[in-house]
């Protein structure tokens, strides 16, 4: 496992992705039931911003300034929790942080990270006892099938796999399948890189099929930029194709939390798009059933 979040924490893929995990719960904690949030790839939490070429430069660095604000009005929750300091983020937090943020005394969070310098890290954050967290080292796949909610509770699952393995569109597929007609009730939402050629290609189009032959909604968006959403990096080998953008699939969300996401695509994607692609950007929606 090679693996490092920390190399693009805060990149415009988390920013993305933090930006619509937090108008989805704070939408979900509008309702009167009680959440488990289940993130099944945690990552170890907090992450350091002390590279400033690092690829937060091309993410949550565009979005410093207070016309980000103005601007981005839906975002300010998110915005807000970061750790600026006179518009300088020294630090990144997570999703574990945020969802933390996001969600009530009532609602539970149950995090699994498979990386144990990682899970290490994460329990630093959330020690044992406080309350309403709980970190596990392990196979966050299983977790969804595993976990146990209380009657009334309704269970939110956040996948964010790191994809350095060919199968894990694989794995991705079998788990969603299988969980959302295991847990017809559950929201989950999975991010996805968009990226040309095997082993992503054709992988998402597949996985909306499949969920809409079993009878199971949802909606789907992926957000492009022309040239790619990075920079390309001379100073490393090119491993695998660039990422052209991310791609977010919800099954269960509320229609409002996916409205605000709309809302601000437009915006959030003038933001991050790079520069010297004349700010060129493509948002595709996609919905079934
Ligand atoms: C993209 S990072 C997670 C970032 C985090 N969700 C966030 O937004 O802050 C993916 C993480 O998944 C971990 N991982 C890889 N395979 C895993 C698995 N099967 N179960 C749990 N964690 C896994 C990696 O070690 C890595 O820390």
């Amino acid at each position: 496992m090679n693996y490092e979040h920390a190399f693009h924490a805060g990149n415009p893929a988390d920013v993305l992705k933090h930006s619509a995990l937090t108008l989805l719960l704070l939408e979900l904690t509008r309702r009167q039931d009680p959440l488990h949030y289940l993130e099944t790839h945690a990552g170890s939490g907090l992450y350091t911003l002390d590279d400033p070429t690092g690829e937060w430069t091309q993410g949550i660095g565009k979005l410093a300034s207070k016309s980000a604000r103005r601007k981005l009005p839906e975002l300010i929750p998110y915005l807000d929790f970061l750790p600026w300091n006179d518009g300088v983020l020294g630090e990144y937090p997570g999703s574990p942080l945020i969802a933390e943020a996001c969600l009530r005394e009532e609602d539970t969070v149950e995090l699994w990270e498979l990386k144990a310098s990682a899970e290490q890290h994460l329990r630093g954050l959330f020690p044992k006892g406080k309350g309403r967290v709980s970190v596990h080292g392990g196979d966050g796949y299983e977790a969804v099938h595993r976990t146990k909610i209380p009657e009334g509770t309704r269970l939110v699952v956040h996948l964010d796999p790191p994809f350095e393995k060919v199968d894990e569109w694989d794995t991705i597929l079998h788990t969603l399948v299988k969980a959302t007609r295991k847990r017809p009730s559950a929201v989950f939402m999975l991010w996805y890189p968009v990226k040309e050629g095997p082993p992503h290609a054709g992988r998402p189009e597949e996985l909306r099929s499949r969920l809409e032959a079993q009878k199971v909604p949802g909606v789907a968006v992926e957000l492009t930029s022309t040239g790619g959403m990075l920079a390309p990096r001379t100073d490393v080998p090119k491993v695998r194709g660039a990422l052209l953008g991310s791609g977010l699939l919800f099954v269960g969300a509320p229609h409002r939390a996916i409205a605000k996401l709309g809302s601000v695509l437009p915006e959030l994607a003038r933001s991050l798009a790079r520069s010297e692609h004349g700010q060129a950007w493509q948002a595709r929606w996609f919905g079934w059933l």
